[in-house]
């Protein structure tokens, strides 16, 4: 287990829109390297960078043409070596961002794929044996090239899956068994893509759904936990401070599958979806846990995350996220404290937490956007870092109608000039939680995590992490709990008074409670 992880927090940088160095409208490596003085000033020592290799951008970067080349639009590979040294630096750590389950339709591999001719990347994607042959339970695409056949699809069209072989062989005359030699040369190659970045200075990767290589297996996917047991094994004997981290959202299997930790994402009924995103789903009504209506319940998120947790402990984290590239930004529900109050909670958790770029200052979901490069309902997450009052919010020089996508045009758009000097600002409050995260180990990825307060469908939650009790009250109604602690303040949003063996909190807030 890389030791830097018990005190990580990432910041994930959208390297499209976060800062434009040569003002050509959109974001790129020179520009991620000037801002990094400002990514150590929020406390994150971590980035986790989104696609920068070479792509047509069929969806934003997710569709890789050459692994081993950074997209001339965010610059060259000496920039992005530049980036991981002016990074280490600053003891930040970077992870990029490794996508194995699907490659672009122009990578050299699926254009030899594609040819009629039997050649070495034959079956390294999922080729049916005719151009009739679509069983309707798989996504193919048919009748497009000239080999007799059609290929799988992993996520859009323009994304064929690699080829690691089937769970359960329904189909013997074109599907493999994973242990063939065929998709073991899969494995072996996106090893080599991963020490090829490794071996330049990269600090690991994010990776991209982890649990998408082996087809026709459910439940726990053992055979594809077989494939990232035997990377991790090649990480561990040759570079063993490196970091992966699973786009999975089955901390249990993915961690047991050898990831240092894995993301809770917004999925349909999970604990993440109940904690931030939860919606009534015939009035649309917010009925998130961190929403002020109050109507969440608690006591079923944790018993989702104290599952997981405990069968991770010891062995892996759990992710915890403000938000990401594919998911609502929280404002777009909620209102500025809610988010604050919500953010906070996310570096008050075990595991290692992630801020997405701009939720420091509160940047919102911009509604109404034209898709981009297959963001679709995901655009309105992905729109311009806002830096400060200067053309285009400080994030480019480029004529408005130039850049990758338009800013925030609103009056009060959120800058980080404009919240610098405000010590309650949504920036400053970040950082003080963060510093107090780094301060205390009781608050890292292993610190313990013990429910005190957490009655069915009520508020306040209160929970104990080592020598502190932090109690969180969302809601717009003042709210008590029984209570039996001394202690100090040492972090807080709006206002939690102790009387006797009660706290009673203030519509709103959150205390960080150091226990005396
Ligand atoms: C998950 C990524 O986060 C998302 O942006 C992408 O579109 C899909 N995987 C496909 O790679």
């Amino acid at each position: 287990m890389p030791q830097w992880l018990k005190d990580a927090v990432f910041y994930e940088i959208y390297p499209q829109t976060f800062c434009d160095s040569n003002g050509d409208g959109i974001g790129d490596i020179r520009g991620i390297i000037s801002k990094l003085d400002y990514v150590r000033s929020l406390g994150c020592n971590a980035i986790w960078l989104n696609p920068v290799f070479d792509s047509p951008f069929m969806d934003a970067g997710y569709d890789v043409r050459d692994y081993r080349l950074v997209a001339e639009r965010y610059g060259t590979n000496d920039d992005l070596v530049a980036l991981f040294n002016a990074a280490h630096e600053r003891k930040i750590k970077v992870l990029l961002d490794l996508v194995p389950g699907h490659t672009s339709d122009q990578n050299k591999w699926f254009l030899e794929s594609k040819k009629p001719e039997k050649n070495e990347f034959s079956s390294r994607y999922i080729w049916t044996d005719s151009v009739w042959e679509a069983p309707p339970q798989y996504k193919f695409v048919c009748g497009v090239t000239n080999r007799d056949g059609n290929y799988l699809v992993n996520f859009f069209s323009s994304q064929p899956a690699l080829n690691y072989g089937f769970a359960e062989i329904t189909h013997p005359a074109w599907q493999l068994p994973p242990s063939h030699t065929d998709c073991q040369a899969t494995v072996e190659a996106m090893k080599d893509v991963m020490r090829f970045w490794l071996s330049k200075g990269a600090d690991g990767f994010r990776v991209d759904m982890a649990d998408s290589l082996v087809k026709n297996e459910d439940g726990d996917k053992p055979e594809t936990c077989k494939i990232w047991r035997n990377i991790r094994k090649m990480l561990d004997e040759e570079y063993p401070d490196a970091a992966i981290i699973s786009e999975w959202c089955n901390p249990k299997t993915a961690v047991g599958a050898g990831f240092h930790s894995d993301f809770y994402l917004d999925h349909d009924t999970n604990g993440y979806r109940l904690l931030f995103r939860d919606k009534d789903r015939k009035t649309g009504e917010c009925t998130a846990i961190f929403s002020k209506n109050g109507k969440g319940d608690i006591a079923a998120f944790l018993e989702e995350y104290l599952s997981d947790l405990k069968s991770t402990k010891g062995k892996g984290y759990i992710s915890f996220i403000t938000c990401n590239h594919d998911t609502p930004r929280m404002t777009k529900m909620f209102t500025t404290l809610e988010a604050k109050i919500a953010y906070s909670f996310v570096f008050l958790m075990p595991g290692v937490p992630f801020l997405y770029y701009g939720d420091e200052i509160g940047m919102r979901f911009i509604d109404g956007l034209q898709s981009k490069e297959g963001g679709f309902s995901r655009t309105g997450t992905r729109t311009p870092m806002q830096w400060d009052s200067s053309a285009n919010l400080g994030f480019s020089t480029a004529a408005p109608d130039k850049l990758y996508l338009p800013v925030d045009s609103s009056d009060d758009a959120p800058t980080v000039e404009s919240q610098e000097s405000d010590e309650d600002s949504m920036l400053n409050t970040i950082r003080r939680v963060i510093k107090l995260r780094h301060e205390n180990e009781d608050l890292q990825s292993d610190g313990d995590f013990e429910v005190v307060y957490a009655e069915r469908g009520k508020y306040p939650f209160i929970f104990k992490r080592g020598k502190f009790l932090i109690a969180v009250n969302p809601t717009d109604k003042e709210r008590t709990a029984p209570f039996d602690f001394d202690g100090i303040p040492v972090f807080t949003i709006g206002k939690a008074c102790i009387e006797g063996k009660k706290i009673i909190m203030l519509p709103q807030s959150l205390g960080v409670i150091k226990i005396q």
